[in-house]
Order: structure tokens, then C-alpha cells, then sequence
């Protein structure tokens, strides 16, 4: 069990991936459960990708896992990984550099901090978003509220029907930024384009509660049931999704010590940019 106080380490922003939380991630990476998963999540991306060519973007890419399991199965396509982490990058850039040898088409890797709006979309066929761990600081998150008053709007009314005091405050960052983070991906897809997300989870979607079957949706985009006077606008479509059962849930047992997720796995869900 990790000694890291993840609360605290994080509340400074997602450096601590340069640092502590970078080496943890890194050695859980190569436990047998993630080995496991990026197999499978993989074999997902692969089953989708159609054509013999395009642009694949994973977002939040760390050392780059699943793209480098993908770059040998689509050796036309094009690979961009975005990160804020240097050494994660770091690493990613020592297997690619390996495999560019290899095929035609590019495997390149952008450092910057996310959600970033600034960079031009770049229309990728598909996306790929895998145990999203997004970190953002308080300064960070307001320029996003004015940017996306809607999406502001309902986070909080979906956080104070689910909490109360503090705890609301909290659900509200968390529901807010996930939801921007979404509006990313799909800036960054072309229309109808993919995306393959990968959440940490506790059951298949028909399995949770009701308010997280709602965040869940509301999260990813994919909402448009209107909540109290509020009607979400829908951006991506759920083409489909499927449970995993995985002992990769214990990262956030490590990250949160809460024994509800001594229990778990991991939910695949397929999305179409609308
Ligand atoms: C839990 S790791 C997942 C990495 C990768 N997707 C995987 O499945 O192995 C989260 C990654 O998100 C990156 N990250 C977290 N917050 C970020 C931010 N605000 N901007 C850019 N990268 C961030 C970290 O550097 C880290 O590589």
C-alpha cells in the first residue's frame, strides 16, 4: 500500500506525475492486472479502427501504454499523445523511439497542461481516454465556468441534489471538470469520430445507482434529459459499453483508502462525436 497522501500531494496540481505519484503510477502499470487491462482496452481500440489510416490521439497518455500496443496492430495510422507530465513523456518517448524505425506513419507526443482549448482541434478519427486522473487547481477551474456557464450550471444542480456543505463544493469540481474534459475530446475529434474512454468502475452501467448511471452520462457528454429548467447539450453519442472486472480498481483504493473500491473493475464505453 502506497504511503502517498494523494489528497494533499495532488491539491498542488498534477507536477506531483513528475514526482511521487508519477513513480507510483509507473509501478502500477507493470502489476498483472494492468498488463492485463491495456491488452484488453487495446484489442477495443483496434476492433474499432476501420480504416488503414487516420489519427489517434490518446489523451492524458502518461508513458504511452496503449499506444504502444497499438502502433504495431496499425501501422498506418498516426499516434499523437498528449500529457503534462516530462517524465512521463520521458518514457514514452524511449519506446517510440524504437518503434518509429518500424512504420510509416507518425508517433509523436505534446506536452501541455489539459483540458486545453487553445490548441488547434486537431480532427482525429479516434480518441483514446484511459483511468482519467485529470488534476486540476481551483485558478485553473474558473476560467472554464465562464467558458461553459451550461455545464456549470448543472454540475452544481446534480451536486446539491446529491450532497450538501462541503461534499457538494466537491462533487461540483469533480462533475465540472470531468464534463470540460469531455467537451475536449470532442474538440479535438472529428465529427463522428471515436472515442474509447476507460473509468474506473464499480459494476456495468445498468449496475450503478441512479445518480451515478446520471454523472456518468452527464460526464462523458452524453446526456440530454433535461435536469430541474436545465437541458444538457449532447455531444457524444454511447454506442455501446462493457464491464470489466479488475483488481486495477485498488488504484483507488490506494488513492482514496475507501473500502468501496477494494471491489471493482473498469467500464470501456464506446462514444461517437455528434
Ligand atoms: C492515471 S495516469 C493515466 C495515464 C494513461 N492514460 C494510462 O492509462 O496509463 C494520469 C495521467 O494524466 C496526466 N495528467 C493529470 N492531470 C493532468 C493535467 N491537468 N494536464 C495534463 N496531464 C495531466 C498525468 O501526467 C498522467 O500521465
Amino acid at each position: 500500500m502506497s504511503q502517498i497522501d494523494f489528497t494533499k500531494t495532488l491539491s498542488a496540481g498534477f507536477g506531483a506525475y513528475n514526482r511521487t505519484v508519477g513513480q507510483w503510477w509507473v509501478d502500477q502499470t507493470r502489476n498483472k492486472a494492468h498488463v492485463a487491462a491495456y491488452t484488453n482496452i487495446a484489442s477495443h481500440v483496434v476492433r474499432c479502427a476501420k480504416k488503414d489510416r487516420g489519427l489517434i490521439i490518446d489523451y492524458g497518455c502518461g508513458t504511452g501504454l496503449i499506444m504502444k500496443r497499438l502502433v504495431d496492430a496499425l501501422p498506418g495510422w498516426t499516434f499523437l499523445g498528449i500529457d503534462g507530465s516530462k517524465v512521463m513523456l520521458r518514457d514514452a518517448e524511449i519506446w517510440a523511439r524504437a518503434k518509429r524505425k518500424q512504420r510509416p506513419a507518425a508517433i509523436e507526443f505534446r506536452c501541455a497542461t489539459l483540458p486545453d482549448f487553445s490548441a488547434p482541434a486537431e480532427k482525429a478519427d479516434m480518441i483514446v481516454f484511459t483511468f482519467p486522473n485529470i488534476v486540476s487547481v481551483a485558478s485553473g477551474r474558473c476560467p472554464f465556468q465562464k467558458l461553459f456557464p451550461n455545464d456549470r450550471d448543472l454540475a452544481r444542480l446534480l451536486a446539491k441534489k446529491q450532497e450538501k456543505g462541503k461534499k457538494a463544493e466537491e462533487l461540483f469540481d469533480q462533475l465540472f471538470m470531468s464534463r470540460v474534459v469531455s467537451r475536449n475530446l470532442r474538440l479535438l475529434l472529428r465529427k463522428g469520430g471515436l472515442c474509447v474512454r476507460v473509468d474506473y468502475c464499480q459494476g456495468d452501467r445498468h449496475e450503478l445507482g441512479g445518480f451515478d448511471q446520471l454523472s456518468t452520462l452527464f460526464e462523458e457528454g452524453s446526456l440530454n434529459t433535461k435536469q430541474a429548467h436545465l437541458r444538457p447539450h449532447k455531444f457524444f453519442k454511447l454506442l455501446s459499453s462493457q464491464y470489466y472486472e479488475s483488481a486495477v480498481i485498488l488504484d483507488v483504493y490506494e488513492q482514496t483508502k475507501d473500502k468501496d473500491f477494494l471491489e471493482g473493475g473498469y467500464l470501456v464505453s464506446l462514444l461517437q462525436a455528434v
